[in-house]
């Protein structure tokens, strides 16, 4: 099967218009730039993303703290954290003036709003990093759960910044989403948590299909460190656009939790139990941008090869990530007795979901058979079932697996733990 990588972003935002996975923010207006729009199955694919990401992170952890914070926050914060006077890129040369030189001025990627009526309004920003909540939270969920160092607080949530120019479709964006942990550990340890956590998210990675051999560490050098860093390592990607930023990895030292002590006068340092001593703990923040990741793996599971001596455009996504794991159809939508039994078997897959992890099954009957396998082959959805006439018959179904086209002949009552047979051998969950 010859296969065809070399794709471009193009190819990728086509798709995702063509097949209802992100569209472009406010369209039918002209649009609102940096701005995007999730549809139904770009949403299903982002939540099971997210899902999985929680449940490696969080639930399956002993010692780590879920929270959902305001998006909004008392301004203080962002003085406490260094954002107001930190969180700048510099002003590009104005494009209307001839020559124009770098204006040598900062520009605070903040979007600031005001809070209340107008005469006594009160500034306050939409928050540019999800980290934040956590540490506002931190003293909060240690008084709730007494947790020992390590720890950790999780966060998934909106993030948004006044990017100058944003580009390359959802991968810099004006607001999207993170998925952020702040670990907090005893200042001693801080290099081995790091290493810890190094390992842990190329196995994340690793674990949604972008392998070690994709994914690149780049030791970022002091003077490209965000303000509150002591160390950072990115792990880029190759998108079609080059090799770039998908998450990253820093030790934020005590910075954080030290300037909200004393901004606040709220004491935020944390007793240990062990030493008897009260410590300012040190922080690894592994960060994940959500929609960094969407593309990544689009983009690695975007392929063209050739099927039966035909060209074809199929998504090679990890079944746990597609957003739909089944398709049933009819063979011919005007055999009203075809379409009945597809009906009852779409019917009775459904509500078995859950239990089977096959989520999300989709029907279709529209345009012929191979229409429907390429619109399928399209959005990724690993196993398609075709009702014909022999299973008027005999009550079996065809099965057909999107990466090869095989197709094998499966009975009815075998089809559901056929499936979940097929979900629990995949890797990647
Ligand atoms: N709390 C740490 C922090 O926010 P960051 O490197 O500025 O660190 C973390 O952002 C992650 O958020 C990035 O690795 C990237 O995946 C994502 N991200 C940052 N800016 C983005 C943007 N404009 N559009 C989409 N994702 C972005």
């Amino acid at each position: 099967m010859a296969t065809e990588k070399n794709i471009s972003l193009d190819q990728i935002v086509a798709l995702c218009k063509r097949r209802g996975f992100i569209y472009p923010g406010s369209e039918i207006y002209g649009g609102l730039a940096g701005t995007w729009d999730y549809g139904p199955l770009g949403v299903a694919l982002k939540n099971n993303l997210k899902n999985l990401w929680w449940r490696r992170f969080v639930t399956d952890r002993e010692n780590m703290y879920g929270i959902d914070a305001a998006i909004l926050m008392n301004e203080k914060v962002w003085q406490a954290s260094g954002h107001l006077a930190n969180f700048s890129d510099p002003l590009p040369p104005r494009s209307d003036l001839k020559d124009s030189k770098p204006q040598g001025r900062t520009f605070n990627l903040m979007f600031q709003t005001s809070i209340g009526a107008t005469d006594e309004a009160m500034v306050a920003y939409l928050r540019p990093e999800t980290a934040q909540g956590m540490f506002a939270n931190f003293k909060n969920v240690v008084d709730s759960f007494h947790p020992r160092l390590p720890f950790g607080l999780a966060q998934i949530g909106k993030a948004f910044r006044n990017e100058i120019a944003p580009r390359d479709f959802i991968f810099r964006a004006r607001e999207f989403e993170q998925m952020e942990i702040e670990y907090f550990v005893k200042p001693a340890n801080w290099n081995e948590q790091f290493e810890f956590w190094r390992r842990q998210m190329l196995a994340w990675l690793a674990q949604i299909g972008l392998t070690s051999d994709k994914v690149h560490e780049l030791e970022v050098p002091e003077s490209d460190r965000a303000h509150y860093s002591k160390r950072t390592i990115d792990f880029e990607f190759d998108f079609p656009f080059g090799r770039k930023e998908l998450c990253g990895l820093a030790y934020r030292t005590d910075f954080d939790l030290r300037n909200h002590s004393q901004l606040s006068t709220v004491d935020l340092s944390y007793y240990d139990d062990e030493t008897k001593e009260k410590i300012m703990p040190h922080v690894i923040e592994p960060t994940f941008g959500l929609d960094r990741l969407v593309l990544a793996v689009l983009a690695n599971a975007y392929t063209e090869d050739e099927l039966g001596g035909e060209k074809r455009m199929v998504l090679k996504l990890a079944p746990a990530l597609a957003p739909m794991k089944t398709a049933v159809f009819p063979l011919l939508k005007n055999k009203p007795k075809l379409v009945a039994k597809a009906l009852e078997i779409y019917r009775f897959l459904k509500p078995q979901a859950t239990s089977h992890k096959l989520q999300a099954i989709a029907w279709d009957d529209n345009g012929n058979i191979g229409k429907r396998y390429r619109r399928q082959d399209e959005i990724g959805t690993p196993w398609c079932i075709t009702i014909d006439f022999q299973t008027l018959e005999d009550d079996t179904v065809t099965l057909r697996a999107r990466d090869t086209g095989e197709q094998t002949r499966v009975e009815i009552n075998e089809l559901s733990s056929r499936l979940a047979d097929y979900l629990g051998r995949d890797s990647v969950i």
